[in-house]
C-alpha cells in the first residue's frame, strides 16, 4: 500500500470500457482479470440476473436443489470435452482447485485410508490461486515465500514445452515410478500467472496417457483457459487423453458474479457413494450454487455458444497473429506469440510503471515481470484493438 497507485474509482462499464468518476474511458485489455468475456453491462447477462433475483436469489445446496443449478450442470456437461458426469459448485477459481485436489485425495483414501497415493505432481511455474491447497500444488515461488513451511510438498517437473516435450516425459516418468502419486494437474495449453507460456498440447496428451498407465487422475484447471480465450472451447479439446476433472470459474458468468465448478467422471463419483459417511466428500461452501449466478453464467454460456461470439473470438486470435508477425523480429523482444484470443510479449527489459504509463493513455493491461499481454473481452470492436497495439507499440518504442 506504501507504494500503491491511488485506485481508480470505477462508476460504469459498458462493452471492453470502464469509465471512472472522471468520466475517463480505460479499455480493459484483460477482461478484468480474465473473468469478463462479453463485454461489460450486457443487456442479456443483466436481464437474466434480475429476472434471477426476483424470483429465488439464494438457496442452500445441501438436501436443496433449483432450476438454474440444475441446468448449468447439463450445459456445462455438454461443453466440457471429455466424459465430465458430475458438476461441484463453488465460488472462484481456487476453490475449484481445492475441491478438485480434495476429490483426487479423496478418491484415494477411500479405497485405501493408508494409500500411499497422496503426492501431486504439477508443472514449475503453475498458478492454481491464493488458498492454501492450490498455493501448494503449484510449488514454492516469490508470491508464496511467507508461507513455505506451511505448504504440503509435491512434486514437480518441466512443462512439456515446444522441442522439449520428451524431457517432461521423462521427468514424468520418473516420478511415477513410486506409486505414491494421486494425481497430476495443470493449465492446459498455457501457463497462464506464471508468465503466459504456451506449451505443446501433444506433449501433455502423451503425459496424460501416462499418468493413466499409472493409474494417476489429471486435474486440467481450465479457470483462465475455459470459455474460448485461448481458441477452442476449453483448451482440453486439443487433448486425445481427456483428464477426470475440470476446474472451470473466471469466464464462468462471463465476469458479472463469483461462481466456480469441478466436473468429475462417472468412476471418481462412484467411488464417492457408499453407506459409509466417511467416503462422502464433505466440503461445502455457503453460496455453493448460488441461483442469480448460475442464471448469468446460463446467459453467458447461450452467448458463448452463439455463431457472433465465434467470429469475435476468431477476429481477435486473427488480428493478434498479424500484430505477432509483424513484430516477431522487433529486437526489444525475446519472445512475441499469440494463442486463440491472447497476444503475449516478452521483453528483455522490464520497463518500470509500464502499467501506470498505459493507464495514462486510457488502457488497461497489466504486465507479469517483462511479460505484457492482451486478453481482451470478445465484443472488443477493431478499432479498440487497434487501440490496445498502438499503445504497444509505443511501449515497444521506449524498449
Ligand atoms: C489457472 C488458474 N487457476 C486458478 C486461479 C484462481 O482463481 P481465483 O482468482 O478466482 O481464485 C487462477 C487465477 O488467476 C488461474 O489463473
Amino acid at each position: 500500500m506504501q507504494t500503491a497507485l491511488d485506485p481508480i474509482e470505477i462508476v460504469r462499464g459498458k462493452g471492453a470500457s470502464l469509465f471512472s468518476a472522471e468520466n475517463k474511458r480505460y479499455l480493459d485489455g484483460i477482461s478484468s482479470w480474465w473473468v469478463n468475456l462479453h463485454g461489460h453491462g450486457h443487456p442479456q447477462l443483466i436481464a437474466a440476473i434480475q429476472r434471477q433475483a426476483e424470483t429465488l436469489e439464494h438457496t442452500l445446496l445441501a438436501d436443496f436443489t433449483h432450476t438454474p443449478a440444475i441446468e448449468l450442470a447439463e450445459t456445462l456437461l455438454n461443453l466440457l470435452p471429455g466424459n465430465m458426469k458430475w458438476i461441484f459448485y463453488s465460488d472462484n477459481g481456487s476453490t475449484a482447485v481445492e475441491t478438485a485436489l480434495k476429490i483426487a485425495l479423496q478418491y484415494w483414501h477411500n479405497e485405501n485410508p493408508n494409500t500411499p497415493r497422496t503426492r501431486i505432481v504439477s508443472f514449475k511455474g503453475s498458478y492454481f490461486g491464493e488458498t492454501f491447497g492450490a498455493m501448494s500444488a503449484a510449488g514454492k515461488n516469490c508470491y508464496n515465500t511467507p508461507f513455505w513451511k506451511h505448504m504440503f510438498p509435491i512434486d514437480q517437473i518441466d512443462p512439456p514445452y515446444f522441442g522439449r516435450e520428451e524431457n517432461a516425459y521423462r521427468e514424468l516418468k520418473a516420478i511415477l515410478q513410486n506409486n505414491q502419486t494421486a494425481c497430476m494437474i495443470f493449465e492446459p495449453s498455457i501457463l497462464g500467472a506464471g508468465g503466459m507460456r504456451p506449451y505443446s498440447s501433444e506433449g501433455l496428451d502423451k503425459l496424460i496417457g501416462l499418468c493413466k498407465e499409472h493409474q494417476v487422475l489429471t486435474i486440467a484447471d481450465e479457470v483462465m483457459t475455459g470459455f474460448g480465450r485461448t481458441g477452442p472451447l476449453f483448451a482440453s479439446d486439443r487433448l486425445r487423453n481427456t483428464p477426470d476433472l475440470i476446474c472451470v470459474a473466471k469466464g464462468l458468468t462471463g465476469g458479472t458474479l463469483p461462481l466456480a465448478a469441478t466436473a468429475c467422471t462417472e468412476a471418481l463419483f462412484e467411488r464417492f457413494v457408499s453407506s459409509n459417511p466417511a467416503h462422502s466428500l464433505m466440503h461445502g461452501h455457503s453460496y455453493t450454487g448460488n441461483p442469480i449466478a448460475c442464471s448469468a453464467a446460463l446467459a453467458s454460456l447461450d452467448l458463448l455458444t452463439s455463431s457472433l461470439c465465434q467470429e469475435q473470438r476468431n477476429r481477435i486470435a486473427n488480428r493478434h497473429v498479424a500484430f505477432r508477425d509483424q513484430f516477431k523480429t522487433h529486437p526489444a523482444l525475446k519472445r512475441i506469440e499469440s494463442l486463440g484470443t491472447i497476444l503475449i510479449l516478452e521483453s528483455y527489459i522490464q520497463k518500470p510503471n509500464l502499467s501506470k504509463d498505459l493507464l495514462k493513455q486510457g488502457i488497461l493491461l497489466r504486465p507479469l515481470g517483462n511479460v505484457l499481454y492482451v486478453m481482451p473481452p470478445y465484443c472488443i470492436t477493431d478499432d479498440e484493438l487497434s487501440e490496445i497495439y498502438e499503445a504497444l507499440i509505443s511501449t515497444l518504442e521506449l524498449l
